[in-house]
């Protein structure tokens, strides 16, 4: 499985590329999540983490995540899911932990990464949390998230590769399938012969080139298709 910002509108969470809600509809990316943005200034890059973070704490998972849970409930050590969601709502509704593996590509706004030693660290809840955070060595933590030309976590990514490599079947659900290399996952399970099935109400780049896709949002299409 792969899941995009869309499987969390129904949470209320604004997706990134939808113009009426979208994030970057209010600003430009590279003004935020990038590198050179956090050097520049860290405490308003900091801002706006802490408001996701507050607004994903008080959100909630939808059907989508709690198909999903049920679903790697049934199929155990098969089940794979890879996330580009940094909301954190995936693990809430259980998955990864019915046997099943999830992985978040893109990071997750719950916690933050040591500048010095890259280890990571819960973010406390956000009543508590002074921005920039400083980690338990002490050191200045920035988010937890990979911004625009950083590198995915390569565990989590390699792991991705070879679970999309040898899937049967793969849904793709909720992304535009515009960002790079997850969206490349869709095609590595095609080129493997897997029947992919992306399920979102809008058509995508990804759509003329998988099996078949579901102009559905995410709960109701993950409902129509475990029926
Ligand atoms: N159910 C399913 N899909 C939906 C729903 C819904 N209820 N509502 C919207 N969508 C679809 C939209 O049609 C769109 O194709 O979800 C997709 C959201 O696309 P994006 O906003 O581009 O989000 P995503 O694909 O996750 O972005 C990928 O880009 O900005 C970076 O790192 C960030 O992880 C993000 C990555």
């Amino acid at each position: 499985m792969l899941t995009g910002a869309g499987i969390s509108a129904e949470s209320g969470i604004p997706t990134f590329r939808d113009a009426q809600t979208g994030h970057w509809a209010r600003f430009r990316p590279e003004d935020l999540a990038s590198p050179p943005a956090y050097q520049r200034d860290p405490e308003m890059v900091w801002e706006w983490y802490a408001g996701r973070y507050r607004d994903v704490l008080a959100a909630q998972p939808n059907e989508g995540h709690r198909l999903l849970a049920e679903l790697e409930a049934h199929k155990g050590a098969g089940f794979f899911l890879a996330t580009q969601n940094v909301d954190g709502l995936h693990a809430r509704a259980g998955s990864g932990t019915h046997g099943g593996t999830l992985v978040e590509l893109h990071g997750n706004l719950l916690s933050a990464r040591d500048e010095k030693t890259g280890e990571i660290f819960p973010l406390p809840a956000p009543e508590g949390l002074q921005t920039p955070p400083v980690s338990p060595n002490g050191n200045r933590m920035r988010p937890n998230i990979v911004w625009f030309g950083e590198y995915l976590p390569e565990a989590a990514l390699n792991a991705a590769h070879q679970a999309f490599a040898g899937a049967e079947v793969a849904l793709i659900i909720g992304t535009s399938g515009v960002v790079y290399p997850a969206a490349g996952l869709a095609l590595e399970a095609m080129a493997e012969g897997a029947t992919v099935i992306e399920i979102n109400p809008d058509e995508t780049e990804l759509t003329p080139l998988l099996t078949f896709s579901l102009r559905e949002k995410a709960g109701q299409g993950l409902r129509l298709l475990l029926e």
